[in-house]
């Protein structure tokens, strides 16, 4: 029998987490919950959330610590969270982490997927991303097979919004002053694994794999 997981994704805009979250959600039957796209569907929702989230997306910042924390503790409480998740993108602060830890959440395995900036200034150029299922694509790296529409549902592809090089700049910069620290927080309690990003999407999985295997 598998093991539970319950792993956090850490790593620079545009590393792979999304990338990553969906390949380890698919092998172990677990719920990848990304903050990024929980707000961005507030957003597109125009609920009361993603209306005051808009504008520090739009900018590269982050969303207050409460409002994203409110949106994890609403997350994990639902039944699917129970057999383990993956977070992708949350904590990003060390507030952040300590209110997991006050929720009592026991995290099981910390990935850090590591690429450098001028590889994700590269990267974020090419992504394209399904509003309606959440699949992303590179044109380069990870093409649709239906090219400039989703290979899973059909939609045409889009632009994040945050895409934009110098937003792209901005995010890298609050990556690194805030959520960063985040590697020595996780290293200390022993649950930190660092996973160099490949130039292939499948070797980075496999590098995923096996630091989930090595637990
Ligand atoms: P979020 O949506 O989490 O964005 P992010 O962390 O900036 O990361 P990305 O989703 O841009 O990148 P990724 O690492 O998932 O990479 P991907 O797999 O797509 O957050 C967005 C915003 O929401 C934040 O800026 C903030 O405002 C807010 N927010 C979210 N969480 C928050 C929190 N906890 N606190 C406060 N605010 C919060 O890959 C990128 C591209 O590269 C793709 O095109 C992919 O196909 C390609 N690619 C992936 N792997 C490879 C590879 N190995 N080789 C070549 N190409 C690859
Ligand atoms: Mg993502």
């Amino acid at each position: 029998m598998k093991r539970t997981i319950r792993l956090i994704l850490l790593g620079a805009p545009g590393a792979g987490k999304g990338t990553q979250a969906e390949k380890i959600s698919a092998e172990f039957g677990i719920p990848a919950i990304s903050t990024g796209a929980i707000i961005r569907e507030a957003i597109a929702a125009g609920t009361e959330m993603g209306k005051s989230a808009k504008s520090y997306i739009e900018r590269g910042a982050l969303v207050p610590d409460e409002v994203v924390i409110g949106i994890i503790k609403d997350r994990l409480a639902e039944s699917d969270c129970e057999g383990g998740f993956i977070l992708d993108g949350f904590p990003r602060t060390v507030p952040q982490a300590a209110a997991l830890d006050e929720m009592g959440v026991s995290i099981t395995d910390v990935i850090s997927i590591e690429v450098s900036d001028e590889r994700i200034i590269e990267r974020m150029g090419g992504r394209r991303v399904c509003k309606k299922c959440g699949a992303t694509y590179h044109v380069v790296f990870n093409p649709s097979p239906k090219g400039e529409n989703c290979g899973v549902c059909g939609e045409a592809l889009t632009i994040r919004a945050d895409d934009d090089p110098a937003v792209v700049r901005s995010r890298l910069d609050v990556y690194h002053e805030q959520t960063e620290p985040l590697k020595d927080f996780y290293a200390k309690k022993g649950l930190l694994k660092i996973v160099e990003g490949q130039e292939k999407l499948e070797d980075t999985t496999a590098l995923t794999f096996k630091a989930l295997e090595n637990a």
